[in-house]
């Protein structure tokens, strides 16, 4: 029997004790033991829920309990979990967290500290909820010299966009029913200004490349000035907005950016609706591979911390090697990738349009029934330091990249 310890008796920590015993039997099959929650650390109590009799409101009981083998962290935020999970490891217990915000800040480090005591540091469910994204990208794919990930990371975001595409929506509306249907938070600012998604590709990226991205450092624009209008003209165009993360490396740099992009029907993570996440990966040997399910929720972000513990049990004394350096990774700079853009700028199309193509080039210009005063173009492929020096001579609405994944 194999004892565990949750530290957070929220939706996930809830989550992970239902999985545990919803699916006991099969768990202890694969773990090779049956595995038992002992502990589950919480602020509050819990009177009349049969969970009481396990909670305990300090770690210390936790980390000085030797039965225990692995703590869960999904308590989420940098502090306390961070003092939390160092106590754990330095009292010999292996460690699996949904929590990207302490990934993002300190991952390797926490690797090392495993590594160092052969116990092990897990954190599938930090990024893509129940989807195995990490896994394969320390396990599956290391044949591969990985080209580019393009990710919808973010729920909340993704099902705010797909109901502005579908139902004509306002953000402003669309939020407060997402706020109301417990999709967003009620401060929102996290996942609709990109920040979540940001840490999310931040450890994707460093993962495919070993060394660390520098969460700070990346390029991060969220949906918040993603109107209707932007959806009328991205429908002509047969396009959707979606928020991406993504990175690629080119001539030695790799790219991270955090952004609403225009995707058209060819593009795999079009379909990629509602609170769904989707993952695309391409390798220099594989090809392409796509992950798609449920990228938030109780249960499907319990189903990935459970795998982790599962491969804890089943692992006691052996690290797991994950490739993550605490090196920084040097990025490459925003202004010089190179893409098409979106734009919708103030004025008449019928007078202004030569000066559009004396600035970009020969461009077709988009007006879209009961929008006036404004007209849009689609810009050729140009760097965004040239498309921010051409468009200075407009006065600019809106801009939204133009993501064409497919890499030949
Ligand atoms: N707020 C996150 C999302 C939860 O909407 O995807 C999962 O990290």
């Amino acid at each position: 029997m194999a004892k565990i310890a949750v530290l957070g008796y929220g939706t996930v920590g809830s989550g992970v004790v239902e999985v545990l015993s919803t699916n006991s039997s099969s768990i202890a099959t694969r773990a090779g033991q049956p595995i038992e929650v002992k502990s589950v650390l919480d602020i509050r109590d819990f009177p009349g829920d049969p969970i009481q009799e396990k909670i305990v409101h300090d770690i210390d009981d936790i980390v000085n309990d030797p039965e225990i083998d692995v703590v869960v962290e999904v308590m989420g935020g940098v502090e306390p979990a961070f003092t939390f999970v160092k106590k754990a490891l330095d009292a010999g217990k292996s460690v699996c967290t949904s929590n990207k915000a302490l990934v993002a800040a300190h991952g390797p480090e926490l690797l090392e500290m495993a590594k160092e005591r052969k116990l092990n540091f897990m954190f599938e469910a930090s990024v893509g909820g129940g989807i195995p994204i990490i896994r394969p990208l320390n396990q599956s794919l290391t044949a591969d010299e990985i080209t580019k990930i393009t990710g919808i990371l973010n729920g909340t975001t993704n099902y705010i966009l797909t109901k502005m595409s579908k139902e004509g929506s306002s953000y402003e509306e669309t939020l407060k029913e997402a706020q109301e249907l417990g999709y967003a938070e009620r401060n929102p600012e996290a996942d609709v200004e990109g920040y979540d998604a940001c840490r999310k590709i931040a450890i994707l990226t460093s993962l495919a490349y070993g060394s660390t991205v520098n969460f700070e450092e990346v390029t991060t624009e969220g949906i918040s000035k993603i109107s209707t209008a932007d959806f009328k003209y991205a429908e002509k165009l047969g396009c959707v907005v979606k928020l991406l993360a993504t990175s690629y490396r080119r001539d030695e740099k790799v790219y991270v950016i955090t952004a609403p992009f225009m995707i058209d029907s060819t593009h795999p993570l079009y379909n990629v609706n509602d609170v769904l996440n989707g993952i695309y990966v391409n390798g220099n040997v594989l090809g392409n591979v796509m992950f798609f399910g449920a990228g938030a929720g109780k249960l499907p972000t319990a189903s990935a911390v459970v795998a982790d513990v599962v491969d804890c049990v089943k692992h006691k004394g052996t690290n797991v090697m994950t490739v993550w350096a605490k090196t920084k990774l040097e990025l490459g700079k925003t202004d010089d990738e190179v893409r098409e853009f979106f734009v919708r700028i103030n004025g008449d199309a019928s007078k202004d349009a030569d000066a559009v193509k004396a600035a970009f080039g020969d461009v077709s210009v988009i007006t879209v029934d009961g929008i006036e005063g404004e007209f849009g173009f689609v810009t050729g492929e140009m760097t965004e330091k040239a498309f921010n020096e051409a468009a200075k001579k407009f006065s600019v609405i809106n801009r939204i990249r133009i993501d064409k994944t497919i890499l030949k």
